[in-house]
């Protein structure tokens, strides 16, 4: 079957899980889709998925306001799994009886298994118990007519239950979470016991049909494409350039805000890979003039993300007949974006570039938008990119006015790229590189004493930041080894004039955050 046949789509009802249960059903090798819950049932007989999972979510089914479902979903004939709020929302909807409770059940529980079903097969038998990931406030007192009961709780009577005839599978707990045993094993159950799905998706499957997306969607019209050096962009333009050759136009805007030799590297390997159209504009002086002296981390964002716009646009200009402009957005920024329970606190803006397409009157495309960044290297690797591009460490799209803290200035950057090329190199020599995930240097806006030589010196400090994680969501700083941190300390102060101290930072996020500013 192909994946045209084969699509599992996951509505989302505002669970922090969502994205898991898209991904582990991805790994289990077959296509998923993520729709928000209140999609018409006209576009879901359109997707015509082959099985539903409805999410997790913060909402109590007793409460008016909360997300609802259409009683035709039912009809699709496919096969459903409701996941926590999932669940109660079809066992209301099916005539079962769901009680409010002021306390939210949150942590490990033990499930203890009535009866075989499907989706514990290879994993419990009756009588076995099982240790579970729950998150729930509401409950299922009763099942509805024409269910089963198979598993229970000490706090839930009805844990799991099924109508098997309609193919109806609840869980009250989270099978998409690693810490409930047994939980990837149950949502395979789910896909390949009850939805008869077979494993046939891969990262070669998701480019080609990724690239018969974009063909239909673009016809013969032209895309403009950002790149940054990061292994996104890159990934999105040659994707691209394999589906629509000349009617792609990439253009890389050299901030002068890049680390040494990073923008040239890019380009020239694709240049020399690809017959791409690929501007590479300098605009170092634009950015610079308008960031000198500024000491605002968000306002620094502002301006980058401005000027950003301001020279992308002036070229893209250039170009006839342009509709399209491709991004390299996954999946965390879009479930940041489209966050359904209003805006959460903006730590950072991230979103650099935001108001691009509606300025300049272009449609987006955004092949990424379902994958994460480990999936994200796994197309490139499929892609034929090289290590140095697979492997590049995260870096942000303010870049190292980020890196400066304090008011921005030439010099600093100047210091900034020079410590940071010797971090950089420090740990590609002793492959550190590719065990972290990120690790650079940040110009502290101080100066302290030292001495070289018989001289008294003033000079600048660097600190180093190493991090371990494995989404950026949270992170570790890194232990790398002491002979390391003192090489890199010993090469900055000796090489890099106006550095006379380095400090390592040893903060994990949270409570700090991975960039300092
Ligand atoms: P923080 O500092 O929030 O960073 O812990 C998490 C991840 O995001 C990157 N980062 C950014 N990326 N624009 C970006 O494109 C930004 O303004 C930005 N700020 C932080 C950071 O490098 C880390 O990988």
């Amino acid at each position: 079957m192909t994946q045209k046949q084969q699509k599992v789509v996951i509505l989302d009802f505002g669970s922090q899980y969502t994205q898991l249960i898209a991904r582990r059903v991805r790994e289990a090798g077959v296509y998923s889709e993520i729709h928000p819950c209140g999609i018409s049932m006209s576009r879901l007989e359109e997707l015509a998925p082959s099985a539903l999972i409805l999410s997790g979510g913060p909402a109590s089914v007793s409460d008016p306001e909360s997300p609802g479902l259409e009683s035709s979903v039912l009809s699709l004939g496919c096969p459903v799994l409701g996941i926590c709020y999932g669940m109660q929302l079809l066992a209301g909807m099916c005539g079962g009886k769901v009680q409010r409770s002021e306390n939210r059940e949150y942590g490990r529980a033990n499930l203890e298994v009535l009866e075989d079903s499907p989706l514990f097969k290879g994993v419990a038998g009756p009588g076995d118990g099982l240790k579970v990931w729950m998150s729930h406030g509401d409950t299922v007192l009763e099942a509805p007519g024409g269910f089963s009961v198979s598993a229970r709780t000490d706090q839930v009577d009805v844990a799991a239950m099924a109508d098997a005839q309609r193919q109806i599978h609840c869980l009250q707990f989270h099978p998409e979470v690693s810490h409930t045993e047994g939980g990837d094993r149950i949502l395979r159950n789910f896909l390949f016991e009850v939805a008869n799905l077979e494993p046939t998706w891969s990262m070669a499957s998701f480019i080609e049909s990724q690239i018969q997306t974009v063909r239909e969607q673009v016809g013969s019209s032209k895309v403009v494409c950002g790149l940054s050096g990061g292994i996104d962009s890159t990934v999105v333009a040659v994707l691209l350039h394999q589906a629509l050759g000349d009617q792609l136009h990439c253009i890389f805007v050299d901030n002068g805000l890049l680390r040494a030799d990073e923008g040239e590297e890019v380009v020239q390997y694709l240049r020399r890979h690809f017959d791409l159209n690929l501007s590479y504009v300098q605009a170092q002086e634009e950015f610079l003039s308008k960031l000198e002296g500024v000491s605002d981390p968000e306002e620094k964002r502002r301006i980058v993300g401005n000027t950003f716009i301001e020279v992308f646009e002036r070229e893209a200009k250039d170009i006839a007949g342009v509709r399209y402009l491709a991004q390299g957005t996954l999946y965390p920024d879009v479930i940041e974006s489209v966050s359904s329970k209003g805006p959460s606190a903006v730590i950072k803006t991230h979103h650099n570039v935001g108001g691009l397409p509606e300025r300049m009157n272009l449609e987006l495309i955004e092949p990424l938008r379902e994958l994460f960044k480990d999936e994200v290297r796994k197309v490139a690797v499929e892609l034929g990119l090289p290590d140095f591009l697979v492997w590049r460490h995260p870096f942000p799209g303010p870049g190292l006015a980020i890196r400066m803290i304090g008011p921005l200035h030439a010099e600093g950057l100047e210091i900034l790229r020079q410590s940071d090329k010797i971090v950089h190199n420090e740990l590609m020599a002793s492959g550190w590189y590719f065990k972290i995930w990120q690790g650079f240097a940040v110009l502290l806006p101080m100066k302290t004493v030292g001495v070289m030589g018989d001289e008294r010196t003033y000079e600048h400090v660097i600190a180093l930041r190493m991090v371990e994680s494995t989404d950026a969501m949270t992170a570790d700083w890194a232990k790398l080894p002491d002979d390391l941190l003192s090489r890199m300390s010993n090469r900055i102060i000796n090489e890099v004039r106006g550095v006379n101290r380095v400090v390592l930072d040893v903060s994990s996020k949270p409570p700090s955050t991975i960039e300092w500013e």
